[in-house]
């Protein structure tokens, strides 16, 4: 039984590649040759006649490429290694047009299709002719349907738009980012006036984010863009959390783990009041006493999260992820543990997040900033010494290769900002919103472009990265053009 099966699925992988080898000839001899041409007529009596004894069995056929392999249904097909070769020309073809899967539902029109070429030959002109189009797929897609061509559907590999999100969204979000800070910063100069101060309006913040996080995290990423040198602490404060939130998230934390959390990296660096302003601003290295009383903040972050005005238990709940914000994961770091004891789960993502965003937030007595991409790879090196190793690839993989913000520049000079990760589908560059300099020295708003857009005649991509920076280094904040 088991073995008629196997034999079963064998034929129909081998009919499915035959279908697609036929399709593929056919589309090159299309571009050469006329209709009536006896090549052509061949191929598209191959090409029927495949999907004719597939239709005997199964009324719909799943022809998928992904990662270099072809999936019939979710069985990837091996081959021969000379068939293997023809087979990767075939692949890239199809690849280099964007599309990701043909979806054939034989079911009532195989009959009357197969009655003549033409339908056929209607399929593969479409593909043929989109070769010239930049996002060939979306021409193929839409043709098919104007042409009625019920029979085939084509999947897009890359989508042709980033993902857009509504105005309403967007305010929320923006709202949510504003008020944060607003707390943050009253929380802050409340504890430097002496004065006491509850933390209602914080917890409150805090579910507010934990819903956005849960919904639209990539559009709060967004906002963890902000950098400026003013008030530096407070938004990085912010930053932390919503990024410790996203990674929270990531690895599957409770919605009210979420919440202590964002509390936790909304407070995680409280103790810096007490750090005289010259040496938090101070341009250049500290001297040993100055890195020593600088070093306190993390102790006092817990002491001031005490005098909070909130039940104790709550407090409670908040102190050690702060106190062990600067620890890392092999116990050095500070303050120092005495106990070799390993550091709490909380702690071990606020250290990660915290040194993100400080290494690559501009600051007034640093010159040049680390872009983003750079950052993650040098966070990297620590990986297993300075950083928990496993929540340190979940942060790197939720940011992607090329983080949200990141300022690119491209081999054809455009240059623009990374306004999306590339998706789940076969994507492997982000999308880019591009910018275009302006008489004053500004930007204005260009168009979004997918960089894992490809050539379909070279197969190439159509643009390539060639470096990367902060956007500080232009002046520019992401969040005023991506969002
Ligand atoms: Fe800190
Ligand atoms: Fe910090």
């Amino acid at each position: 039984m088991a073995d008629k099966y196997a034999e079963e699925t064998g034929r129909r992988h081998d009919l499915a590649a035959a279908l697609l080898k036929a399709l593929f000839k056919l589309i090159q001899a299309a571009k050469i040759h006329r209709r009536t041409n006896s090549l052509i007529l061949e191929g598209a009596g191959q090409f029927r006649r495949r999907a004719e004894e597939l239709a005997r069995t199964e009324s719909t056929l799943s022809i998928r490429f992904r990662r270099n392999r072809i999936f019939v249904e979710e069985d990837r097909l091996s081959f021969s290694r000379d068939a293997a070769r023809h087979m990767g020309t075939l692949y890239r073809y199809f690849e280099s047009l964007g599309i990701q899967e043909f979806r054939f539902d034989w079911g009532p029109y195989l009959p009357a299709e197969t009655a003549d070429c033409d339908r056929v030959m209607t399929l593969v002109r479409l593909i043929a002719d989109a070769e010239q189009n930049a996002v060939p797929v979306d021409q193929v897609s839409a043709r098919c349907k104007e042409a009625a061509l019920d029979w085939v559907e084509i999947v897009p590999r890359t989508r042709s738009q980033p993902v857009d999100y509504t105005p309403e969204r967007k305010e929320r979000v923006r709202n949510t980012y504003a008020y944060a800070l607003d707390s943050v910063q009253e929380v802050v100069s409340k504890l430097s006036g002496q004065r006491r101060v509850g933390i209602n309006k914080t917890i409150r913040i805090a579910q507010d984010m934990v819903d956005l996080v849960m919904s639209d995290d990539p559009l709060f990423m967004v906002l963890s863009t902000i950098r400026t040198h003013d008030d530096y602490t407070y938004h990085h404060s912010v930053n932390v959390a919503i990024l410790a939130m996203c990674l929270g998230k990531r690895v599957n934390l409770s919605k009210h783990s979420l919440e202590r959390l964002g509390l936790c990296g909304m407070l995680h660096d409280l103790g810096k009041v007490e750090v005289p302003l010259d040496i938090l601003n101070k341009p250049g290295k500290l001297t040993r006493d100055e890195f020593e009383i600088m070093k306190r903040h993390s102790l006092d972050s817990a002491r001031l999260i005490l005098k909070l005005r909130a039940p104790r238990d709550r407090k409670a709940k908040l102190l050690l992820p702060p106190f062990e914000h600067h620890q890392k994961y092999d116990l050095s770091g500070y303050p120092r543990s005495k106990r070799k004891k390993k550091m709490s789960f909380f702690g071990s993502i606020l250290s990660i997040v915290d040194v993100y965003d400080a290494i690559t937030s501009p600051r007034v007595y640093r010159k040049t900033v680390m872009s983003p991409d750079r950052a993650l790879g040098i966070m990297l090196e620590g990986m297993g010494s300075d950083f928990e190793p496993i929540l340190l690839k979940v942060f790197i993989n939720m940011l992607g290769v090329y983080p949200v913000g990141t300022l690119l520049l491209l081999d054809d000079g455009d240059m623009g900002l990374v306004m999306e990760k590339p998706s789940e589908l076969d994507e492997e560059r982000p999308w880019m919103l591009q910018l275009i300099p302006d008489r004053k020295g500004g930007f204005s708003r260009g168009e979004a472009m997918n960089l894992s857009a490809r050539n379909p005649k070279t197969g190439d991509y159509r643009k390539n990265i060639v470096n990367s920076f902060h956007p500080s280094v232009f002046g520019i904040q992401p969040a005023d053009y991506l969002f």
